[in-house]
Formats: structure tokens, C-alpha cells, sequence
């Protein structure tokens, strides 16, 4: 049996809006959150090859530890009973640690990538099942563009795409601990009150999501007391005329999304004497990210997949194996 290869885009996200109500009963903060896709992505190449047994690879220069896209596939091959030799190769672009979602949305790509290349076919819902079980954010990426998350973030509802409007992001060589920033904001436990007072804003944003100005992010106060600079950041990508400017999930990356490219062209040289890795790039919508996935997969998609752009992709049978 000839290996099958694929190369694909794992996107980063930001969070257009990140509402942080109150811990629940298992330790997680309860969320409301705008997730939206973005250009900005790492790439992951994959070559399976089927056989007997198992064996896992990856090829990850920055050699992360634990890291989730082999977690990712180890919990897809047990759970699928892939049967064969699968290696993969990260190539990392999202500076990792910024709230960006970059390991989240990685092992993400190896859920939609493997049913594809070891011929299991899964639903969305079983995949959305092992997804959460390797982070709060990793879902989200099984569906892409705009989605609304609920839960720990995992609880997806699809928003209307907005237009591909150009986004800056700001990258500060500082790392914000997730675990740490969620402490730092010192919720009590979750009550039904906090729950609506929190909601009114966040829905006026979610039914119109180009109302900028219902946009917020909690973790911005505390975070912004760590590391005042951010905050300064934040005042100039607004000053260079971004709709919204916000810090990402906990950060400590920050982004603008601008009206018009000129806009974001005319911000680029006021961050160029800045300790900052600098990103322009543009929202992906959930059209955009779909189709980039059934165009990178295609080879090996069952016939109509591509024509129905089938989600999640479908996978052509692998022949002359057993794949029990
Ligand atoms: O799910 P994930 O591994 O991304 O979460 C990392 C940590 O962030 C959790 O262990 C928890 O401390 C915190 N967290 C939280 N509430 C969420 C998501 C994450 O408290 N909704």
C-alpha cells in the first residue's frame, strides 16, 4: 500500500470577545467567548502508512514538551484502532504561549487530517469528544471561522462570518500562564446572577458581530497590571484606527482588526522599534477554512466529498486492507 501524504494549514484563532463568568464545580472558569480563525497558521505534514501494529512520530524542532498533536493522534489511534506507521512533521509559525490557540489548533489538524489519511471515518461529534478531552480550546477548530464557545469554550455554536477584514497581531516576547491568569482574575464560584448581567453584552455582540464596542476581554485588567506595556500596545493599535483592539484569550499576544488594509498598513511602522513579532494577516472565515481543508486533503476524499464540501472531510476507503 502506497503511504498517504497530506500538508496542511492549522490556523491560529483570536477571541473577538472573552467573557470569564465564574468557576465551576470541576475547577474550569464557565466562558462566553467569540472565537474567530485567522491567517496567521503552522503547518503539519503527515504520511500514513498502513500495517500492523502502531507507530507514531513527529518531527518538531522546537521540541515542545507534551506535546498535543501527538497526544492528538495517540487518543485518534486508540480510539479508531489505526493499525500502521503515521509520521508527522510541525513546522511551528504561532509563537506559542500568546493566547493564540497555535497547540490548540494543532491538534486540532491531526483530528481532521487522520480520519482522512488512515480511512476511519469519524463525526464531527466524536471528534468534538476526544478535542475537548486535549484542551478547552482545541473544539473550536474542528468547526472554524466565527463560532460563539460556551462551557469551558467547547460548547460551539457557528456565528454568521464577518468580512475578511485585515488583522494586526502583536506577539511580546512574554509569557501569560493560562492556569495563572485564570487565578489572577479571583472568580468566585459561578451564580445565576453573574451569569445574565455578564450576558447582556456579550449578546448584543453575538447577534451583530461588527458591534465592536461590545467587545471586551476580561483577562485584559489583570493581565495588563503584569505587564503595563501591553496596554500601551493596545492604545496604539486603537489610535491606529482598529475597529477593536484586545489582548487574546490570556495573552499575552494583543491583535487590531482594521476596517481596510490601508489602515493596517499605515499602524506597521509605529510598532517597528517595539519588542514585538509583528503579524499582518486576515480573519479566515468558516467558508475559507473548510475549503483550504477539503483542497489540501482532496486526493484522498471520497468522491462527492469535495462537491458537497462535506464537514467534517470524508474519507475515500482504503482498499486491500483490513482495517480492523
Ligand atoms: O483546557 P486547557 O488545558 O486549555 O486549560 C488550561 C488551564 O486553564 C486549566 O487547567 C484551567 O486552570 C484553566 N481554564 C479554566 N477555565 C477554562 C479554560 C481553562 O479555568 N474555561
Amino acid at each position: 500500500m502506497p503511504p498517504r501524504t497530506a500538508r496542511v494549514r492549522a490556523h491560529a484563532k483570536i477571541n473577538l470577545s472573552l467573557k470569564v463568568l465564574g468557576r465551576r464545580p470541576d475547577g474550569f472558569h464557565e466562558l462566553r467567548t467569540v472565537f474567530h480563525t485567522i491567517g496567521l497558521h503552522d503547518i503539519l505534514e503527515f504520511r500514513f502508512t498502513p500495517g500492523r501494529g502502531l507507530r507514531i512520530g513527529l518531527d518538531d524542532p522546537l521540541r515542545l514538551p507534551d506535546n498535543l498533536v501527538l497526544r492528538a493522534a495517540h487518543a485518534f489511534a486508540e480510539r479508531f484502532g489505526v493499525r500502521g506507521s503515521l509520521e508527522m512533521k510541525l513546522d511551528k509559525r504561532i509563537p506559542a504561549g500568546g493566547g493564540l490557540g497555535g497547540g490548540s489548533s494543532d491538534a486540532a489538524a491531526v483530528l481532521l487530517a487522520l480520519p482522512v489519511l488512515t480511512g476511519k471515518p469519524a463525526s464531527l461529534a466524536e471528534l468534538t469528544e476526544i478535542a475537548a478531552s486535549l484542551g478547552s480550546d482545541v473544539p473550536f477548530f474542528l468547526y472554524g471561522g466565527a463560532a460563539l464557545g460556551l462551557g469551558r469554550g467547547e460548547e460551539l455554536y457557528p456565528l454568521p462570518d464577518l468580512p475578511t477584514l485585515p488583522v494586526l497581531v502583536l506577539a511580546p516576547p512574554l509569557h501569560v500562564s493560562t492556569p495563572e491568569a485564570y487565578r489572577a482574575l479571583g472568580r468566585g464560584a459561578l451564580t445565576l446572577d453573574e451569569n445574565s448581567s455578564k450576558l447582556r453584552s456579550l449578546q448584543s455582540f453575538v447577534w451583530r458581530p461588527g458591534n465592536w464596542r461590545a467587545a471586551e476581554n476580561d483577562f485584559e485588567d489583570a493581565v495588563f497590571r503584569l505587564h503595563p506595556e501591553l496596554e500601551r500596545w493596545q492604545r496604539k493599535l486603537e489610535r491606529s484606527g482598529a475597529h477593536v483592539a484586545r489582548l487574546s484569550g490570556s495573552g499575552a499576544a494583543l491583535f487590531g482588526v482594521f476596517p481596510n488594509q490601508s489602515k493596517l498598513q499605515g499602524a506597521l511602522p509605529r510598532f517597528r522599534s517595539e519588542p514585538l513579532k509583528v503579524f499582518s494577516t486576515h480573519l479566515v472565515s468558516r467558508a475559507r477554512y473548510r475549503a483550504g481543508w477539503l483542497r489540501n486533503l482532496r486526493e484522498h476524499l471520497a468522491e462527492t466529498a469535495l462537491k458537497e464540501s462535506e464537514w467534517p472531510p470524508r474519507t475515500r476507503p482504503i482498499k486491500n486492507v483490513r482495517n480492523a
